[in-house]
Formats: C-alpha cells, sequence, structure tokens
C-alpha cells in the first residue's frame, strides 16, 4: 500500500496543487518534485526540521512505554470516539501508535486506512512500517499539505493541535479526537524528579466553531512504574529536552487524560 494510498488528498507545499505520484517520487503539474524515502514515507517539510521533533531516542523509549500497556485504555478510548471512520489522519503522530490501535479496532474494518503526519523524520520512518499506516512529514502550524475534506477523523494526542487546518482536512460530520493530559497526569514521576510541570492545556478550547463538542472522556487510572519504566516516561517527552535526572525511582502514579470527540459541522 504505502503513500500512494494517499494519491489525490496530498498537496505540493511549494504552490497547494495535488501531487501525482510516480514510483520513487511525488511532483506536482508545476514540477515541484518530492521523492520517497526508501523507507516509504514522504517529505513535504519543504525546509529544515524544527528542533523539538521528536528524536530515535525518544521514539524508542515511547515505544516501550506503549508495548507495556500504559496507555492501553487512553488507546481504547481514542479507537472507540473515531466510530465508523475509514480515512482517519493522525497529526504529531510520533510513532503512530493510536493510529494503527484505530485502524485495528473492530471487525470488517479493511477499508480503513491512515496517514500519520509528524514533522519528524524519525517519527515517519517508524511510523511507515506500521500495516495500513502511509506516513509524511510536515509541520502542523503551517498549512497541511493536504487536499480539503479528504478525512473522516483526525487524531491528535499529545501533540499541538492546528484547529483551522484540521477543520480543513476533515470533511463536514468528520470528527477531532484529542487527547490532552489533566493536571494529575504523571503528577508523581513528575514531582518525585523535579519535572517541568505540564502546561495547563485548556482541551475546551477545542469547542469552538466549526467544531461542536461531542463528547470529553476523563481516563483516570493507577499505574505502578519500574524505574525503568520513570526513565521511559521522562525520556518520550518534553523532559528529554531539559535536564532529564540521572537517576529515577520506581513510583505509583496515574495516567489521567480527557479523550475530546468534536464533530466538524
Ligand atoms: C508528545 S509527542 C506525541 C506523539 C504521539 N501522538 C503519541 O502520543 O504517542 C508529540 C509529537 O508531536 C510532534 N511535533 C512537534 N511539533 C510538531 C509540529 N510543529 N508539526 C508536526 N508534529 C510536531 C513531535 O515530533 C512528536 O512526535
Ligand atoms: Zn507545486
Amino acid at each position: 500500500m504505502g503513500i500512494g494510498q494517499f494519491a489525490g488528498a496530498l498537496t505540493c507545499p511549494v504552490c497547494g496543487s495535488v501531487l501525482a505520484f510516480e514510483p520513487g517520487r511525488a511532483a506536482c503539474p508545476r514540477r515541484h518534485s518530492f521523492d520517497i524515502a526508501r523507507q516509504g514515507y514522504l517529505n513535504l517539510l519543504n525546509g529544515p526540521q524544527p528542533k523539538n521533533a521528536d528524536t530515535w531516542a525518544m521514539l524508542a523509549a515511547r515505544g516501550r512505554v506503549h508495548d507495556a500497556g500504559l496507555f492501553d485504555p487512553v488507546a481504547d478510548a481514542v479507537a472507540a470516539a473515531v466510530s465508523g471512520a475509514r480515512t482517519i489522519l493522525e497529526a504529531g503522530a510520533g510513532t503512530a501508535h493510536y493510529l494503527a490501535r484505530c485502524l485495528d479496532a473492530g471487525v470488517g474494518l479493511d477499508a480503513r486506512k491512515g496517514l500519520a503526519l509528524d514533522v519528524s523524520t524519525a517519527a515517519a520512518r517508524v511510523a511507515a512500517k506500521r500495516p495500513r499506516v502511509a506516513a509524511v512529514v510536515a509541520d502542523v502550524w503551517k498549512t497541511l499539505p493536504l487536499a480539503d475534506a479528504g478525512f473522516d477523523a483526525v487524531l491528535c494526542v499529545f501533540a499541538p493541535r492546528n484547529l483551522a487546518e484540521f477543520a480543513r482536512v476533515l470533511r463536514p460530520g468528520g470528527r477531532l479526537i484529542a487527547v490532552t493530559p489533566n493536571p494529575g497526569h504523571l503528577a508523581a514521576v513528575r514531582s518525585a524528579h523535579a519535572l517541568l510541570a505540564i502546561p495547563a492545556d485548556k482541551g475546551a478550547a477545542l469547542e469552538r466553531p466549526p467544531f461542536e463538542l461531542v463528547d470529553a472522556v476523563a481516563v483516570r487510572y493507577a499505574v505502578p512504574l519500574s524505574r525503568a519504566q520513570v526513565a521511559d516516561l521522562i525520556a518520550m517527552g518534553p523532559n528529554a529536552f531539559h535536564h532529564p535526572p540521572a537517576n529515577t525511582l520506581a513510583v505509583e502514579d496515574h495516567v489521567d487524560v480527557t479523550v475530546w470527540t468534536l464533530e466538524r459541522r
């Protein structure tokens, strides 16, 4: 399958025309051309990667945390919220863990396909390996290299949100599913290791036209964390860019997030 399954839905980051796919590359009618990486993703960033893009080490730490099932109830809530969506975009996808869970969920949904978008080329490489997931490198704060109304659902999990662009690429009636951390999220890990506080993330700011709130589900549960898992939880987030602690402690903590479902009117 690969990125070609999104032919018609991807646009040129230079001029906005729809990209046509050829073996090994995508090009627009004005001859702007973008190579498809050997690993299957398409880089439409059209500029240097910003400094806050996820690194290999962050992606590896996040992969171990997801494989341990620490965020499974969150992934289940996201998969339930996408409902019958067939074409799903995950923005700020990282490893595309949540997108993959949505594609796997349900029976008889082989027609589902997912596009993982991230500003990190390392993330795109990881995401492109997943079945039925295609990956593009792009900056969520710019015009997305995506055609209007091409998606039934957009996921945005612990990632930057560009509501105007999410609205543009969703079809009317499509859904935005966003996950935001609540103040209690991994609070014991943070207080035991003097880490960055979670910035106030007013998920409620999502409730504005053309988005209408369908549901806001609080997902909170206890997680016993080993020292290694605490180290991974620190290494997979913004603290990895600051001063990660040399030693970590095992703690009893909580995952505490809100899963927002909004409909694009
Ligand atoms: C905290 S991670 C969350 C990843 C994934 N959604 C998850 O929960 O496993 C945030 C992701 O957003 C990406 N990101 C940061 N700034 C971005 C931007 N301007 N455009 C696109 N992606 C961005 C990072 O590279 C990273 O993969
Ligand atoms: Zn072009």
